[in-house]
C-alpha cells in the first residue's frame, strides 16, 4: 500500500490560535486544511435555525447524520457550506460557538462528524484541528500538537477578532467568563473532552507570533518526515 502523507493534528482550547498557525502551516506545506470546529458549529446553526433544542440529542444527532457539510475552497478562501447553503459568515458568531459547544456534547454527533474527518484527511497532507483530532479522530496522525495559552491572551485575541469582523464585542472581562465557560465544557464532556494526547507536544502561545509557533510546528513535521 502506498504510504499516506502526514496528518498533522493541532488540538487545543478556543483561541489558542488554531486556526490561524493551522492555515499558515497547511499553506506553508501544500497540505489540505480542516477547521473542524467549523462542521460542530454548522451542525449548531442548522439546529438553531430550525428550531431543534439543542439539548435534543436524538433531534440534533439525526439531523448531524442527515446534513451534507462540505469544507470547500483552498486553504485561504475556505468556504462552510451545509445542504449547499453558504454559512461561512454566519457560523463565526459567538452565539454559535456557544451552540457548538453544547452540540459537540452529542454523541450521535461526533459519531456523524469524525466519520467524515476521517474520511477528509485519509490520504493524509492535512493540517486538521480541533479538540479530538489527536485522541480520536487520527490516533495514528505523526504530528500532534497541542497548542494552549492563558485565557488572558485567549480573551485578548477573541476580542481583537470580533472587533475586526465588526461583531457586537463582549467586554475583555466577559469574554475571558466566556472563554473560561467553554474550556469547562469542553475538557469536562463525558464523550472525547479536550485533553492532551499523550505523544502531543506542548506548546503555550501566549506570548508568541504566530509566525513563532508555525515554525516551531514545521520543524517538528520536518522531524517527523525524516523519521519515515
Ligand atoms: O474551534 P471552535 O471554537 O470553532 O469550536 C466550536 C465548538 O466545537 C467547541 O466549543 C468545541 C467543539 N469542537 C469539538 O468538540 N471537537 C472538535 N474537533 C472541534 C470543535
Amino acid at each position: 500500500m502506498a504510504e499516506r502523507g502526514l496528518i498533522i493534528a493541532i488540538d487545543g482550547p478556543a483561541g489558542a490560535g488554531k486556526s490561524t498557525v493551522a492555515r499558515v502551516v497547511a499553506r506553508r506545506l501544500g497540505y489540505l486544511f480542516i477547521n473542524t470546529g467549523a462542521m460542530y458549529r454548522a451542525v449548531a446553526w442548522k439546529a438553531l435555525r430550525e428550531g431543534v433544542p439543542l439539548d435534543d440529542a436524538g433531534a440534533v444527532g439525526r439531523l448531524a447524520g442527515e446534513s451534507l457539510i462540505e469544507l470547500t475552497g483552498g486553504v485561504d478562501s475556505t468556504r462552510v457550506l451545509i445542504d449547499g447553503r453558504d454559512i461561512t459568515g454566519e457560523i463565526v458568531t459567538p452565539h454559535v460557538g456557544q451552540a457548538a459547544s453544547v452540540v459537540s456534547t452529542i454523541s450521535a454527533v461526533r459519531r456523524a462528524l469524525v466519520a467524515r474527518q476521517q474520511w477528509m484527511g485519509r490520504a493524509g497532507c492535512v493540517v486538521m484541528e480541533g479538540r479530538d483530532i489527536g485522541t480520536q479522530v487520527f490516533p495514528d496522525a505523526e504530528v500532534k500538537i497541542y497548542l494552549d495559552a492563558s485565557p488572558e491572551a485567549r480573551a485578548q485575541r477573541r476580542y481583537d477578532e470580533d472587533l475586526a469582523r465588526g461583531l457586537a464585542v463582549a467586554s475583555l472581562e466577559e469574554m475571558k467568563e466566556q472563554i473560561e465557560r467553554r474550556d469547562h465544557s469542553d475538557k469536562t464532556r463525558a464523550d472525547s473532552p479536550l485533553t492532551q494526547a499523550e505523544e502531543a507536544i506542548y506548546i503555550d502561545s501566549s506570548a508568541m507570533t504566530v509566525d513563532e509557533v508555525v515554525d516551531r510546528i514545521l520543524e517538528i513535521a520536518e522531524r517527523r518526515e525524516d523519521r519515515r
